[in-house]
This record gives C-alpha cells, structure tokens and sequence, in this order.
C-alpha cells in the first residue's frame, strides 16, 4: 500500500524526460521529496524538493538499498536499460512500487524478435517479417527479395540505431555484414529482424496500464533525424510536438481496439502482465494504423510535450497504476499543443565536446517567462550538470525547450523564442519542430 501521508519518490534516469516527470510530480501537494537518480543540472530548479542521486540507472543493487534506506512511497523508471536489467522485478520482490514492467513483458522493446512474433501470434497489424539468428539465412533470404526498400533490424537494444532501410539488395547485404559479422551493435544482433517497409506517416501513442485497465496520453510525433526535412542521421530525438493530427478519433478508436486491448490482454494470458508506460510507435496509412515499434517507457523528448497538456497532477494517476486502479480514475488533457525543441552539442549524434558554459533563460518551471510569448514556457534539461554556480552541456542532447499554446503554430513560435534566449559554443537545434504537424492539418 503507498501511505496516506506525504510521498517520497524516485525517479530513474537523467534526461529530459526525467526532468518533466519531476517537474509534474512535484505539481502533487501530497509530495514531500524526489531523488533522481542519476538526474542532471535541471533538478535543482525545482527548489528543495528534489534532488539528484549519483547513482547510475542502471545499478538495480544500488537503486534498491536507496529505495529501502529512503523509505520510497513509489519509483517511476524513465528509460529502457533499467527494464531490461530487471528493476521491476527486484522492486516486486521487495513488495516496493514501481511504475515499470517486468523484465519478461518489457520484451515488447528488449526483444523485436519477441515483439514481432507476439503481434503475429495476437493478430496486431504491422509489417510482415522473419527472424534470423544466421548470417547465411539471412543472406539467402535477402538474395530471393524483388521489393526494396526492406527494413533490417537488431533485435536487441541498440539506443534507437539499430534499424537500417536498405534501399537495394546491396546495402541490405553490407547491413547483414555489419550486424552478424563486424558486430557494431554486439550482442543485440545476434538475432536480426527484416521486415517489410511500410509506407504512411508516423505518430506515437502512449498509453499507462496497471496490465488491465490503461489510460491513453495525448499523442504525439518525434522528429528522429538530426537535419530539417529529416534528413541525416537518427538521433534520439530532436524535437516533439502534441498532439499529432494524423491520430484522428477514428485512428484512435483502432489503435485500442486492434492494438492496445489485444496487446494487453494477450500479454496478461501470455503470464507478462504489463504494467507502466507502453509507447505505441505507428505507421498509419489511409488511415489504418499499424505498429513500428513497441517500447516499454515514455518516450523522449515526446513526454516533453505529452505531460505538459495533463490537466490534473500526474502523481494520482501513477499511484492508481501502481495500486491496480487505474479503472476508476479520470484523466483530462489541455486543448492546447504543446511543441519542443531539443538543443543538441555540436557534432551529436556523433562525437561531441562538452562543458560548454549554457547562458540565458534555463529555467521557467511556473511556465511563465519574460519573452514575448503566448503561453506557458518550460526548459527541461538531458544533458546539463551545474558546477560552482554556473551551468555546463554534459551530453549530447542538452535541453528540452517546450511551448504550450492555444495552436500548434503559436506553440512552435513560443519554443523558438525561447530558444533564441539559450546560448552555448555549438548549440544546433532543428528549425523545423512541428512543420509537419501543421501541413497534416491543413490537409
Ligand atoms: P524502430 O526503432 O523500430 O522504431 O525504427 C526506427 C525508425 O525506422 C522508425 O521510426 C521508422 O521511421 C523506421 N521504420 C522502422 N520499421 C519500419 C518499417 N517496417 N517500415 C518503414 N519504416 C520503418
Ligand atoms: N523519441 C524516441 C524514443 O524515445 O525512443
């Protein structure tokens, strides 16, 4: 049971997306701290409150003796390596909460191999596929192939890069050597998934579930690649806006009923109750939508945008997941659009240089700001670390900068005002966050 009197909370991970969490946790008067572990440069905004934890997201021994030695009420898990280590099994087992899944149902992203073959197995749309554990299978597959592009995927965690397009039998065959023979994602290509390319456009659902009943968040889209016209490299993500028009209520309506529902129940017959955040990444043509993607958290940097347009504090939501009870609980979201714009060092995705010296408005945590601006404003820090009063870039992607307005089109100025406002040696940031959101709609 999580006690009547004030809350203490932990909150796994040091991004952008754990600084939101934080922020929209201590909205909650029944809390009395947050520890983020390891956190970044941004939790200090939030005053006594909350503080960071060195402690790594990934030591499961360490983050549950600080868990028992805090008296934690409820842990919230951001990212996907704490899942696959584990962390919500070890919670159970100590009679702890903790808004995760468990090692085994968090394979709906660990593995895509064990996601693929579950959508098969429950009838869930996505793109057709086979899974190889042989280069030479493998091989002998892609040579009868007449249809390209084809889509070749680690089955394993490979932060976001372990999906090629091969536009052509060549490149599909070099893919097939770099992931069973030059081993660049390791161990999470020893089992390689091709599938078939899907055409449409992209949006993500996220849903929370106590593994039976589920509450559906606003939508939203990521903008993967680092150039404008999403061109480049992939990233982790470089900027998000809410909601994505192309989830209109009727999309809606079948992404619960062919997707959602049939995941979460098969996944409870399957013994895998799934329990925490699931995001639904969806490719959706004519209307029809189907999966890409399955992972087993928020996504980041759409929690950016998704958790500022809750109307109600985010706290009792996750206290009724944790306690199996989400079935009675009412969620109400803003009308409004939210964008965010991600501030990246210069040279990521690749190599980058940090402990540059960040100047400017870095904090706006009430949402309101001196800027000539529309609405709310809110700087959320990935990778920032503040050193003898100052603040320093420590990662690659270094802030979250989100807008709430009425419109998408006021929301996306509002962030590049902000924006503006920020400055650090190399800071490079897309300047088309929400362009496709608005050409959906004038459609
Ligand atoms: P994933 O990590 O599986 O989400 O894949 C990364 C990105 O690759 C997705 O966001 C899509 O843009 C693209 N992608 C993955 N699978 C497919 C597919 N079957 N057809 C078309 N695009 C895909
Ligand atoms: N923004 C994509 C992800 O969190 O995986």
């Amino acid at each position: 049971m999580i006690n009547s009197t004030k809350m203490k909370i932990l909150i796994v991970g040091s991004g952008a997306r754990e600084h939101t969490l934080a922020w929209a946790v201590a909205k909650s008067p029944d809390v009395e701290k947050i520890y983020v572990a390891p956190g970044n440069g941004g939790i200090r905004n939030l005053g006594s409150i909350a503080e960071c934890v060195p402690i790594s997201a990934i030591n499961i021994d360490a983050l549950l003796a600080f868990a028992k030695e805090k008296h934690i009420d409820l842990t919230i898990v951001g990212p996907e390596q704490p899942l696959e280590h584990g962390i919500a099994n070890r919670f159970h087992e100590e009679k702890l909460n903790i808004i995760a899944p468990t090692q085994q149902a968090a394979q709906l992203e660990t593995s895509k191999a064990f996601a693929k073959q579950f959508m098969q197995w429950h009838k869930i749309p996505t793109a057709g596929f086979q899974t190889f554990q042989s280069h030479q299978r493998a091989k002998a597959f892609i040579e009868q192939q007449t249809v390209f592009p084809i889509v070749i995927k680690a089955s394993g965690l490979a932060s976001g890069k372990g999906v090629v397009i091969a536009e052509d039998k060549v490149s599909a065959l070099k893919t097939l050597e770099a992931f069973f023979e030059e081993k660049i994602f390791g161990a999470a290509a020893n089992e390689v998934v091709i599938e078939e390319f899907m055409q449409g456009e992209e949006a993500s659902v996220f849903v929370i579930t106590d593994g039976v009943n589920y509450v559906v968040l606003p939508t939203a889209q990521d903008h993967k690649r680092i150039g404008d016209g999403d061109t480049g490299k992939n990233t982790g993500g470089m900027g998000a806006y809410s909601p994505a028009p192309i989830v209109t209520p009727d999309v809606m309506e079948k992404v619960k009923t062919r997707i959602i529902e049939p995941t979460l129940r098969g996944m409870a017959a399957e013994g895998n109750l799934y329990q925490g955040f699931l995001y639904v990444g969806l490719m959706i043509e004519n209307g029809d939508p189907k999966v890409v993607e399955f992972n087993a958290r928020l996504g980041d940097p759409e929690t950016e945008v998704v958790i500022p347009l809750l109307k109600k504090p985010l706290l009792p939501i996750l206290q009724a997941c944790a306690a199996g009870a989400l079935g009675s609980i009412e969620v109400n979201f803003s009308s409004k659009s939210a964008a965010a714009v991600v501030m990246a060092s210069k040279g990521y995705p690749d190599g980058y240089e940090t402990g540059k010296v960040i100047t400017g408005e870095c904090h706006f945590d009430d949402g309101k700001c001196a800027l000539d601006v529309s609405g709310e404003v809110y700087v959320f820090h990935a990778g920032t670390k503040f050193e003898n009063g100052k603040l320093y870039t420590a990662g690659g992607r270094v802030l979250a900068v989100t807008a709430v307005s009425d419109t998408l089109e006021l929301a996306i100025k509002d962030a590049y005002e902000a924006v503006s406002q920020i400055h650090f040696d190399g800071a490079y940031y897309r300047t088309d966050i929400g362009a496709k959101g608005l050409k959906q709609r004038a459609r």
